[in-house]
């Protein structure tokens, strides 16, 4: 079962899973606002199972997670920015909607194996550089709180209910299926909308330090952390091939485009509060654990990227 299966993630992981021989059901709100989009499943019609429905439905979510062996926890709220303009519905998504889907777990389907989808973002403004997973979280916004409350929750619940979870903190994830329409998810999605539609795009500031991982190593790490007994209980940072700053990812996406122009901007006041700043993650942890490291480097990722919006772009605008 994936929560958040019709997302850009969470339906790259479906289509693996359908590829492994797996039975999968997606469960998915189809909330306007977040990634989902059906056109994220074209071609696994018929092969998944999907369910729209919303996570803080503990009915449903009671019939929904009996009979599987994986639980792919990633439905969420991502946007930073919206988590401060309506904190409760980031709360009642981030937070309250996660322990009630462990509570439902451990009362309905206590043998299976949870894999959350948390972020980066919980850090805050680093300490120090690359960040690992020792570093105190010291969250700058409200998305960043309720995703950390979320992420403990499912480490509680293995530590005291036996209930087999495990975390993974995903830094920028970009690939074919992201939300382009705005940068709710990440300012490389507008980036990338604004680009084919042959208008320059933004940068804000340009010195930030960022790391991207594709979203197919991303999936790739999920299915590690479901398979091992030894990532129960653990917390994973994931990564990028490479640290850009913001102004050499723009350069990497007009070059991997072909043609394309962008302007360099003052961050603006009201994004500064809550930024975090230069952050790239130290993802040694999973690296000597599961095995895992990302493997496509950031311009032969736009570009395949690139190559399914040119196709799919009225789908995502
Ligand atoms: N994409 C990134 O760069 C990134 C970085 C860090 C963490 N994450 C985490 O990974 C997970 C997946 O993110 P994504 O990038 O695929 O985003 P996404 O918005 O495409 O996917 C999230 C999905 O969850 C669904 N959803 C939201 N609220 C729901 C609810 N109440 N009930 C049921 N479904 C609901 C949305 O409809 C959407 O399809 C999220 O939990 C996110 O916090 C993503």
């Amino acid at each position: 079962m994936i929560t958040g299966g019709l997302g850009f993630i969470g339906s790259t992981l479906a289509y693996k899973l359908v590829e492994l021989g797996a039975y999968v059901t997606l469960v998915d709100s189809l909330i306007p606002e977040y990634g989902g989009n059906l056109v994220n499943i074209h071609g696994l019609e018929g092969k998944v199972r999907v369910n729209i429905s919303d996570i803080r439905d503990a009915h449903s979510m009671k019939y929904l997670v009996q009979g599987h062996t994986y639980l792919f926890n990633l439905a969420g709220q991502t946007s930073h920015i919206d988590s401060m303009r309506s904190p409760f519905t980031d709360l009642d998504i981030n937070c309250a909607a996660q322990l009630s889907l462990l509570e439902t777990c451990r009362t309905y389907n206590p043998d299976v194996k949870i894999v959350f989808a948390s972020t980066r973002q919980i850090y805050g403004k680093p300490d120090y550089l690359p960040v690992d997973e020792k570093h105190i979280l010291r969250p700058v916004d409200v998305n960043g709180i309720n995703k950390m409350a979320g992420e403990w929750y499912h480490i509680l619940y293995n530590d005291v209910y036996n209930l087999r979870t495990c975390s993974l903190r995903l830094t920028n994830t970009y690939g074919p299926r992201m939300r382009i329409r705005d940068a709710r998810q990440t300012f490389l999605g507008i980036w990338i909308r604004l680009l084919l539609e042959g208008k320059p795009f933004e940068v804000w500031g340009g010195n930030q330090l960022r790391d991207y991982t594709y979203v197919g190593d991303a999936v790739d790490a999920m299915l590690l952390a479901a398979e091992s007994k030894s990532a129960d209980g653990k917390i994973f940072n994931l990564g990028g091939e490479r640290v850009y700053t913001l102004l050499e990812t723009a350069q990497v996406l007009v070059d991997a485009n072909g043609d394309g122009s962008f302007i360099v901007k003052e961050f603006p006041k009201e994004m500064k509060k809550i930024d975090i700043g230069d952050y790239y993650s130290d993802y040694g942890s999973i690296q000597r654990e599961l095995g895992w490291r990302p493997k496509k480097n950031l311009c032969d990722g736009l570009k395949e990227t690139l190559r399914y919006f040119k196709r799919e772009i009225k789908n995502y605008v």
